[in-house]
């Protein structure tokens, strides 16, 4: 097998987004396309020379291709050692494991996370750094710089490679060991959760479901869930993996994930129900006859973390997105730990994870996750709530409602404006920027706002500073909303108001959520005027 260096061109749109690159399967089968961004990796992150990369996708349409053509850069790139999932299959969060355990020099994830797959749907390309993490933004930029003056790449001439059966193999000078994608990650599981405890309360009589949404976590789920705690294979729902994800959309949320929301709200519905999304990274929590939104379900977990044998001894700090709710921040007051407030995005955890500065943290879009990995993490969610359940043996709307009487209850949603011109999303942003000096002091209803700003973060391990990372509207009761503009969108630009009221009344705190947001909401698309400068009447999607 011969190295060929091919003339290429470079591409203007190769900047990564929220979450690594992600565009239409069509964009990536542009000739010389994917080959531009991963020549670029391996200029970028010298490291890799004589290293050891982890290889591996959520299994969406064109991951198969894709693989083989990494492959063989990684080959004629230098690379001494690829670490392939079989199939070319990992979830994200076993990716990241799988770098940190084998102490490799980085991995390359091949998702879209929970956007849609298939020929006419996303995909997507991210590279993790030797931490196991989402790089970081200087090397993201350095990527994105390389791959505009790019004008070769390095790649084996016709060269393919078996990946279905695990074992050791050579491509050109480079060894491929692939592995089985599940193991080592049930094992780090297994290492962290009480699984006994688990066990018998499945074995109690207590029932769950879990919907994988034709995704990864189907895999994962059967060697956990079933395998090794016992629950039937009918807790299992959508458990087959399939490359466009059955034709469905695996973002876990109500309207993608109706099934599991309906079974969870009929009468004697099960007790605990879960749904990852298309890599296995997000989670959503639900028991009989509700939901938790994910900026409660950290903050219960991390509040009870002290029952998970991984934890017992005590967290040492948690952090949580910015546009997620300040549910987190209650529990850390309470816990006398320090907690942080990042931009969205995993990759901003990683310092502060990797400085033993925080032990859990969450995002509001449904990612939670520890110090065990360096990215989100949907079966450890799961897991620490089956162990918690276990452990207290309460309902779920017992324990959230337990938790809310102690803490006071966030009321929380995200409106999403999708596919909306691009212009018309900078003057909703712009519009809001115009007002940010005059808008403290100011009385909406029974809210004054207490401080308006656009949030800016400075890293406390690195010194780095993110400017421009969302508007924020905070009101003396402690509630408030954000609006930022999304980064891992693919058409037009998608605008996301989050809105949250504080609440401590016990008598309110069982109320109906959307019911108590809309005097915040009325607020929001009154400052905002969302509704003239984007010429829609109403969000697209409310989770
Ligand atoms: C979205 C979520 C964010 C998450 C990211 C990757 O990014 O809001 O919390 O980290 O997906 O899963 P956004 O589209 O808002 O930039
Ligand atoms: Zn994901």
């Amino acid at each position: 097998m011969e190295m060929k260096v091919v003339r290429t061109t470079p591409f203007k749109d190769q900047k990564p987004g929220t979450s690594g690159l992600r565009k239409k399967v069509s964009v990536f089968q542009q000739a010389g396309y994917l080959e531009n961004f991963v020549q670029s990796i391996f200029d970028v992150v010298e490291d890799l020379r004589g290293g050891t990369i982890v290889i591996g996708g959520d299994g969406r349409y064109y991951n198969d291709v894709a693989i083989q053509i990494i492959l063989s850069m990684a080959a004629a790139n230098g690379v001494k050692k690829a670490i392939v999932g079989q199939n070319g299959l990992f979830s994200t969060p076993a990716v990241s494991h799988i770098i940190r355990k084998y102490k490799t020099q980085g991995g390359i994830v091949l998702s879209a996370s929970h956007n849609p797959g298939g020929p006419k749907g996303d995909f997507g390309i991210k590279f993790n750094g030797e931490n196991g993490g989402p790089a970081s933004e200087s090397v993201t930029n350095a990527i994105f710089q390389n791959s505009l003056k790019i004008d070769d790449y390095k790649i084996l001439d016709k060269s393919k490679i078996e990946l279905g059966v695990c074992g050791t193999s050579k491509l050109g000078d480079m060894e491929v060991e692939i592995i089985d994608p599940v193991s080592d990650y049930a094992d780090l599981m297994e290492s962290l959760f009480d699984f006994n405890a688990i066990r018998d309360w499945l074995a109690s009589g207590r029932t769950m479901r879990f919907d994988a949404m034709h995704a990864i976590t189907g895999s994962y789920a059967k060697a956990v869930f079933v395998e090794r705690l016992g629950a039937p294979e009918t807790a299992l729902m959508n458990a087959t993996p399939s490359p466009d994800f059955g034709g469905a959309h695996p973002d876990p949320n109500p309207v993608y994930a109706k099934d599991l929301f309906d079974t969870m709200f009929a009468d004697n519905g099960p007790d605990f129900g879960a749904a990852s999304d298309g890599d296995g990274d997000r989670n959503i929590i639900l028991g009989r006859g509700i939901f938790v939104s994910p900026s409660d379900s950290v903050a219960v977990i991390a509040a009870n973390a002290h029952l998970v044998p991984a934890y017992k001894t005590g967290i040492a700090g948690v952090a949580r997105s910015m546009p997620t709710s300040a549910a987190l921040d209650r529990v850390a007051e309470k816990l006398g730990i320090e907690y942080f407030e990042t931009p969205t995005g995993w990759k901003f955890f990683g310092n502060l994870l990797d400085a033993g500065r925080i032990t859990i943290c969450g995002e509001e879009s449904a990612g939670t996750s520890s110090d065990h990995v360096r990215e989100k993490d949907g079966v450890w969610a799961v897991l620490a709530w089956l162990n918690i359940l276990a452990v207290r043996n309460m309902s779920v709307q017992n324990i959230m409602l337990d938790h809310w009487k102690t803490y006071g209850r966030n009321f929380y949603a995200r409106h999403d404006y999708e596919g909306v011109e691009v212009e018309k999303a900078h003057a909703v942003m712009e519009h809001i920027r115009t007002q940010l000096d005059t808008l403290p002091g100011q009385s909406f209803g029974a809210e004054t706002v207490k401080f308006a700003d656009s949030f800016t973060y400075h890293d406390p391990i690195d010194g780095s500073v993110s400017e421009n990372q969302g508007l924020r509207i905070g009101f003396e009761s402690g509630s408030r909303f954000v609006v930022r503009l999304s980064g891992t969108g693919t058409v037009g630009a998608t605008l996301r108001l989050y809105v949250e009221k504080y609440v401590t009344d016990p008598d309110r705190l069982n109320d109906d959520n959307h019911t108590a947001l809309a005097d915040i909401v009325t607020i929001a698309e009154k400052i905002t005027d969302i509704h003239n400068l984007t010429g829609r009447d109403k969000a697209s999607l409310v989770t």
